[in-house]
C-alpha cells in the first residue's frame, strides 16, 4: 500500500461517516509557546476539545503533518522518524465510545478498506484506577464486533491513559496491533511489552478531563473522540517490512540518495545508517521550510531545530560520499512526492530548495575545518574523557557544530561533553539558550488561558493598527504568544519611526477604550474575503472559517480563541520594534489586565 493509498481510504472513510474533511494544519503551532512543533493530530485541535466550536462540525477527519525531534539520536534505526503523517478521526462531543470502535474495526478489517485478517489483530483497553474505572464499555464493544475475549488486554494508565502533555484534555484509550505471529514471550505476554509480537497501529482516546496545571482532572464539558493512526508506521506493518526505510514512504528518497553517493542502500550497518538518517532529516526539513508557516535555519527555536536537522544530514551524507548540493536535490524528490497531499511544499519549492542550499553552503565553509579542530580536540584526551563546555561552544560558534553534534561525534570516540559548561558559555555570551527551546519542546500543550486570549485579541488589534498607520502592504508574517508578551511579525521594510509607534498604540488603546464586542462569525472563505477579513487561511478541502469582529476596527480571519469585549484589556504597549528577517520587522508588545 502507498502513502497516497492509506491517506485517501481513510479520508474516504471517515467521509462516509459523515466526518468533514479538514486540512493539515501547520507544523509550527501558533499562539502555543510550549511546543515547537505540533506533535500529533489532536494538537491543532486543543480549543476545541475543550469546547470551543469548530467551524466545520462536530465530526472531522484528517491528515495531520507531525514533528517530533526529541528522539533526532534515534534516526538511524529501523523505526524512529522525525516527520510523520498522523491520519486523525475526531468527534468533538458528537459519538463516542461505541462508534469510535465500530468504526475502527471495519475500517480494519473490511475487505472495502484495510482488510486484515482478524485473527491478527489484538486490543487493549483502560484497566481502571483511582483516576476512572476500567473500561468494560469500550471491552463490551469490542466484543460485539466479534471480537474473542482472549484478544482483548486490560491494561493501566502507564499503557492505556493519554496526556496531550503536562495539562491539557486526556482521557483513558483503546489501542489496536498487529499480532505479527511471533509466538509469545512468556505468559505475561501483552501488547504491553516490547518483545515484538505486538505492534501497535492505532489508538482512540476517549477524552473526557481536562487536566490543570495542579494535576487535577476535571470533566471536560463535551465527550470528545481523538484517534490517531501513524501513516507511516502502519504501512511498515501491514507490509510486514522490518523497517519504515524498506517500504514505498521512502523508496524514491533512498533511490536518489543511492544515485549521488554512488552507495548502496544495504551495503553495510553505517551505510543503511547514514542513508536512513539524510532520508528523514531532508524529508523533515523540506516540510518545515516549505510549511504555511514556514521557518528558516537559525540559532534560536524551531529554526535550531531544523539547522540541526540540516547539518546532521550534511555530516552523515560526507561519510557517503555524497556531493555538495545534494540536500536540495533530494528536497526535490520529497516535494514531488508529497505536493499533491501538500500544495504549499509546492508554493514554496523555490524557497526550500534554496534555503537548503544556503545552509549547506554555510555549514561546508567550515565543516571540514571544524572536524579537523575537532580531532586535535579528541587526540588530546582519552577514552572516558570530557570535552570541555568552552571548546564545545568554541566548535558551535565558530565551526557552526550544533552541541548536539559535537556530543555524537564524542560519543563515536568514547568522550563525553560539558553540556552544562556549554550551556554556561552560551549564556555568557548572551545569546538565547537553544537548550531553553529544547526543554520547550517537551514541554506539554499551553493552557489556553484568558491572558493568552486577551493578547491574542491584542493581536489583531495591532493587526489592524499596523494597516491603518503604515498601509495595507502589511500582512502577518508570524505570532507567537505567552501568558506575559504578545510577539508579531509583519511584512514591512524599514524601521518603524518613534511617531509610528505612537500611532499604533493609540490606535490599538482607542480600540480598548471603544469596548466592542467581540463577534465571532462562521463562513466560506470566499464570504469572509469578501467581507473584507483580513489573515491567511489554508485550506484544500474548501472548510468554513471563523471571523472574528472588533467593532469597526478589525475583521479577520483566525481560530480563536479571544476576549470577549476589546474592554478587557488594559493599556497596550510596545515594548520592542526591530528587524525579524529581510522584509519582516518583528513586535513585542503587552497589555495591562484589570
Ligand atoms: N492523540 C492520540 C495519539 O497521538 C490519538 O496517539
Amino acid at each position: 500500500m502507498t502513502v497516497d493509498e492509506l491517506r485517501n481510504k481513510w479520508l474516504a472513510f471517515f467521509a462516509s461517516k459523515q466526518h468533514a474533511i479538514i486540512s493539515s494544519a501547520s507544523l509550527i503551532p501558533e499562539n502555543d509557546p510550549s511546543v515547537l512543533f505540533t506533535t500529533a493530530g489532536m494538537h491543532p485541535l486543543v480549543p476545541y476539545l475543550l469546547g470551543e466550536k469548530h467551524p466545520a462540525g462536530t465530526r472531522l477527519c484528517d491528515v495531520q503533518k507531525c514533528v517530533r525531534t526529541g528522539d533526532i539520536d534515534e534516526v538511524g534505526d529501523a523505526s524512529h522518524l522525525t516527520f510523520f503523517e498522523m491520519l486523525g478521526n475526531w468527534s468533538l462531543g458528537d459519538y463516542f465510545k461505541k462508534e469510535a470502535i465500530t468504526w475502527s474495526w471495519e475500517f480494519l478489517t473490511s475487505p472495502e478498506w484495510l482488510g486484515i485478517d482478524p485473527d491478527r489483530l489484538a486490543f487493549s483497553v483502560f484497566a481502571g484506577d483511582e483516576n476512572a474505572p476500567r473500561d468494560e464499555e469500550a471491552y463490551q464493544y469490542w466484543l460485539d464486533c466479534g471480537v474473542k475475549k482472549e484478544r482483548i488486554f486490560f491494561l493501566p494508565a502507564d499503557n492505556n491513559w493519554w496526556w496531550a502533555g503536562a495539562t491539557g484534555p486526556c482521557g483513558p484509550d483503546t489501542e489496536m496491533f498487529i499480532d505479527t505471529g511471533k509466538p509469545a514471550c512468556g505468559p505475561d505476554c501483552s501488547p504491553a511489552c516490547d518483545c515484538g509480537k505486538y505492534l501497535e497501529i492505532w489508538n482512540d482516546v476517549f477524552m473526557q478531563y481536562n487536566r490543570t496545571a495542579d494535576g487535577k482532572l476535571l470533566q471536560l464539558s463535551q465527550k470528545n473522540v481523538d484517534t490517531g493512526m501513524g501513516l507511516e508506521r502502519t504501512i511498515c506493518i501491514l507490509e510486514g517490512k522490518k523497517s519504515v526505510y524498506e517500504t514505498e514512504v521512502f523508496a524514491d528518497i533512498l533511490a536518489k540518495i543511492s544515485e549521488l553517493s554512488g552507495k548502496k542502500y544495504d551495503e553495510s550497518e553505517q551505510i543503511m545508517r547514514a542513508f536512513r538518517i539524510i532520508a528523514d532529516h531532508v524529508r523533515c526539513a523540506t516540510f518545515i521550510i516549505g510549511d504555511q508557516r514556514g521557518v528558516t535555519p537559525s540559532n534560536v527555536d524551531q529554526g535550531y531545530v531544523l539547522r540541526r536537522l540540516i547539518r546532521r544530514a550534511v555530516r552523515y551524507g560526507k561519510q557517503i560520499d555524497m556531493p555538495a548540493g545534494s540536500c536540495a536535490t533530494i528536497a526535490q524528490v520529497v516535494i514531488n512526492k508529497y505536493k499533491s497531499a501538500y500544495p504549499e511544499l509546492e508554493e514554496n519549492a523555490q524557497k526550500i530548495l534554496s534555503e537548503l542550499q544556503k545552509e549547506e553552503e554555510r555549514f561546508a565553509r567550515t565543516l571540514s575545518q571544524g572536524l579537523k579542530e575537532y580531532n586535535k580536540v579528541a587526540a588530546r584526551l582519552k577514552s572516558g574523557d570530557t570535552i570541555d563546555g568552552v571548546t564545545a561552544f568554541h566548535l558551535y560558534d565558530t565551526f557552526g557544530f550544533p552541541v548536539e553534534m559535537t556530543v555524537e561525534l564524542a560519543a563515536e570516540n568514547g568522550l563525553k561533553v560539558d553540556t552544562d559548561g556549554f550551556n554556561a558559555a552560551f549564556k555568557e555570551h548572551q545569546a538565547k539558550s537553544q537548550l531553553g527551546a529544547e526543554q520547550r519542546f517537551k514541554g506539554g500543550l499551553a493552557e489556553q488561558t484568558e491572558d493568552t486570549a486577551r493578547l491574542h485579541t491584542a493581536t489583531h488589534l495591532l493587526h489592524a493598527a499596523l494597516r491603518k498607520v503604515l498601509g495595507n502592504g502589511v500582512a502577518q508574517k508570524g505570532s507567537n504568544i505567552t501568558s506575559e508578551r504578545l510577539r508579531f511579525d509583519f511584512s514591512f521594510d524599514r524601521k518603524m519611526t518613534p511617531e509610528e509607534i505612537k500611532q499604533v498604540e493609540a490606535l490599538v488603546n482607542e480600540a480598548i477604550a471603544a469596548a466592542a464586542p467581540i463577534i465571532c462569525e462562521e463562513m466560506p472563505l470566499e464570504d469572509a474575503k469578501s467581507s473584507g477579513a483580513i489573515g491567511l487561511f489554508e485550506s484544500k478541502y474548501g472548510e468554513n472559517v471563523k471571523v472574528y469582529t472588533m467593532g469597526e476596527f478589525s475583521k479577520e480571519i483566525c481560530g480563536g480563541p479571544h476576549a470577549s469585549n476589546t474592554a478587557d484589556l488594559v493599556n497596550f504597549k510596545i515594548k520592542k520594534e526591530e528587524s525579524s528577517s529581510a522584509g519582516v520587522r518583528r513586535i513585542k508588545a503587552v497589555i495591562n489586565v484589570k
